[in-house]
């Protein structure tokens, strides 16, 4: 039994890596599997909300009940997000979105040459999403990750503030990309608090009690 903490409320939320083209047939991504925002996902609509989805390429399936729309870019999932937002409630941002993509990608395949030529990659930066979010007229509750490897506490409080966000949720990042398993830390204005350790789908319940209590 869920209790239905969101009843009648609306979530966006992104989730997993962003996909960015060096040419048709190639491309930089990440680690990122969408478990823990597919999670969230359906814990959100459990709890009663109406749940948008916004998703990097992932091999997981739709969340029962939830809306979800593909995208491969950062720059695709920004425009995603703004053709979303009006009247969503809450701003769930879980994606690992690529912070830079190849500002010279090819149309056509690129080719190995006898001379041994390497090919010249540039990049160009990608929009924050969260950022542009939290900043928006009108804008709700939003909520941010951070993914880091080390100084956890000191990181995550800072890139609350960073992001301008009332939450933000860290995770340490060692082996906890595609896993099942996570710990989670919620930094808020009052300080930080720990999740119980858990798998993704206890985890995600626990996050939107605490997200349904600071509405
Ligand atoms: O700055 P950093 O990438 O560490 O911040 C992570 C948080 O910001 C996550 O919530 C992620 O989904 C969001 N983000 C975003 N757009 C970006 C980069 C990060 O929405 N371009």
């Amino acid at each position: 039994f869920t209790p239905k903490t969101l009843q009648g409320k609306r979530v966006l939320i992104t989730a997993g890596p962003t996909f960015e083209p060096i040419d048709p047939v190639r491309g930089i991504t990440n680690l990122s599997s969408g478990k823990m925002g597919y999670a969230i996902a359906q814990a959100a609509f459990e709890a009663g909300a109406t749940v948008e989805l916004i998703s990097g390429p992932t091999a997981l399936d739709t969340p029962y009940g939830c809306q979800r729309y593909q995208v491969q870019t950062a720059q695709q999932m920004h425009d995603a997000v703004f053709a979303h937002l009006t009247n969503q409630d809450i701003f769930i941002a879980v994606a690992a979105v690529a912070d830079w993509h190849v500002s010279n990608a090819s149309d056509q395949k690129l080719k190995k040459n006898h001379a041994g030529d390497l090919p010249q990659l540039s990049f160009a930066q990608n929009p924050d999403i969260l950022a542009e979010v939290a900043a928006s007229k009108h804008a709700p509750f939003c909520v941010g990750f951070a993914a880091e490897s080390e100084n956890l506490i000191e990181y995550g409080a800072q890139k609350r503030l960073k992001k301008n966000v009332p939450l933000l949720v860290g995770n340490i990042a060692q082996n906890t990309l595609g896993q099942d398993q996570n710990e989670l830390l919620l930094f808020d204005a009052q300080g930080h608090t720990a999740l119980a350790p858990s798998d993704k789908t206890s985890l995600a319940r626990q996050l939107i009690t605490e997200i349904a209590a600071r509405l």
